[in-house]
């Protein structure tokens, strides 16, 4: 089969590099892609969020067998509609089930109706109602843009000042544009054992009928060790979580993944593809923080290496609701994702700074932000790089990958030290 990835990351850099060990593929190809796509497929220079190229591309491409559509942007335009609509596989949600992503008042409004265990909330999309909920709620409070924001749009407000401040930046400002015309305003949950809350993501491959959970992950959002600083995509990553358990695992089925399966079928709304649970451990119980229509970035970085099943035949599986028949096995172990950033990240920072990788051992290197100019690999966002390395626990997983981060050098460059240190007690 010839397999066409859409997205630029490193989550679809790792996504290929599982694809490549499938027997069954033949040729790769990613929609933009980097330096790093580059190596493993070819880079195919389609803006993926024009579905009129996209269908146009595909339509003049018939080689390409099927199609995986990883970022959240092009599943919410509903670019998997598309390319389906003329006859293409797929793997990856249609337009009215990645809504579970795409409005959080939607995902809310569900989780509500179903009883899925969340944070008690309420959406507004008038600013004097709004400002009166919150003053009645208190501080600390959780304010969430609707729509997507680049991961931006939630703001953790532990004051009242701070909330009445957000509530304007969001609804008058339009700091996050047309994502904030709407606004979830939530309790802010507190965790079992940790402050803040100890929070695990947990993707799953569904086909609408059966729902697979893969290992558990833990990622780190902040720019800075000890969890100061900005929020930023994800600084790095570590799998499995050092708090789950069998037991966790039979309670999030049962509470929240089946439950979260059987509501969209029951909304005519059918996910297909990969449904990320972010998750809460609560004195109440495990919760949901978010859910994502897709595979998370950095989680995927620490969750493919680990799978030993063919990701390939799962795809397909999921594609042709038969995921039943597969029986997806993990290795055993650990495995951590150091994030290596262009300073200044993510508010202002350059491109074009020369990387130099020298040796990294078994490790692999994943490109994120990376581009080749004059024949030289350049940094090219701010995210730029993954190191991903394997061990029999998260110590020496930690210690390989910190190792490798040693050789790899440009101007500015800023990672996190403290990857894979946390929730160690449990
Ligand atoms: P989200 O984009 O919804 O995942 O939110 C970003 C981050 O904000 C989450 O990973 C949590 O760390 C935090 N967060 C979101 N909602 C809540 C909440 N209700 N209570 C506490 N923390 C939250
Ligand atoms: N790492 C969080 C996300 O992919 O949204």
């Amino acid at each position: 089969m010839n397999v066409l990835v859409i997205g630029n990351g490193g989550r679809e850099h790792a996504i290929l590099l599982a694809l490549r060990k499938s027997p069954k593929v033949d040729k790769l190809y990613c929609m933009k892609g980097n330096a790093g796509t580059a190596q493993v497929a070819e880079d195919i220079d389609v803006d993926y969020m024009n579905a009129e190229a996209v269908k146009a591309y595909a339509l003049a491409h018939p080689e390409i067998d099927y199609y995986v559509v990883t970022p959240d942007d092009p599943l919410a335009i509903g670019i998997v509609d598309v390319l389906e609509g003329i006859g293409k596989r797929c793997f990856g949600p249609r337009k009215n089930s990645a809504i579970i992503e795409a409005s959080k008042a939607f995902a809310k409004d569900l989780m509500k109706k179903y009883n899925i265990p969340t944070a008690k909330s309420a959406t507004f999309d008038n600013y004097g109602d709004a400002l009166e909920y919150v003053r009645a709620q208190g501080a600390p409070i959780v304010l969430k843009a609707d729509g997507l924001a680049l991961g931006k749009g939630v703001l953790i407000c532990k004051t009242l000042k701070e909330a009445e401040e957000g509530l304007k930046e969001i609804m008058l400002d339009k700091a996050f544009g047309k994502a904030g015309e709407k606004i979830v305003i939530e309790e802010c949950m507190r965790g079992l054992k940790y402050d803040p809350g100890e929070e695990v993501s947990v993707l799953a491959f569904t086909d609408g009928k059966t729902i697979v959970p893969m290992i558990t992950s833990c990622d780190h959002k902040r720019v800075d060790d000890g969890d100061r600083g900005l929020n930023t995509g994800g600084m790095g990553t570590f799998a499995p979580c050092p708090f789950w358990s069998k037991e966790l695992e039979e309670e999030v089925k049962n509470k929240i993944m089946i439950p979260t399966m059987n509501a969209m079928n029951a909304e005519g709304r059918t996910f297909k593809g990969c449904l990320y649970f972010g998750l809460m451990r609560t004195p109440d119980g495990m919760k949901v923080v978010e859910y994502n229509s897709r595979f998370g970035d950095p989680e995927t970085q620490v969750v493919l290496p680990m799978l030993k099943t063919d990701l390939m035949e799962i795809f397909e599986a999921v594609t042709d609701e038969r995921l039943s028949d597969i029986d997806i096995q993990w290795d055993d172990g650990a495995c951590v994702c150091v994030v290596l950033a262009s300073g200044g990240y993510p508010v202002h920072y350059r491109k074009g700074e020369e990387i130099t990788i020298g040796d990294v051992g078994d490790c692999t290197v994943i490109h994120a932000g990376t581009a080749i100019k004059d024949g030289r690999l350049v940094t090219n966002g701010g995210r730029v790089l993954g190191v991903v390395a394997k061990g029999g626990d998260i110590e020496e997983a930690r210690r390989k990958a910190y190792a490798a981060v040693k050789n790899i050098h440009w101007n500015g460059m800023h990672y996190r030290t403290d990857i894979g240190v946390k929730y160690r007690q449990g």
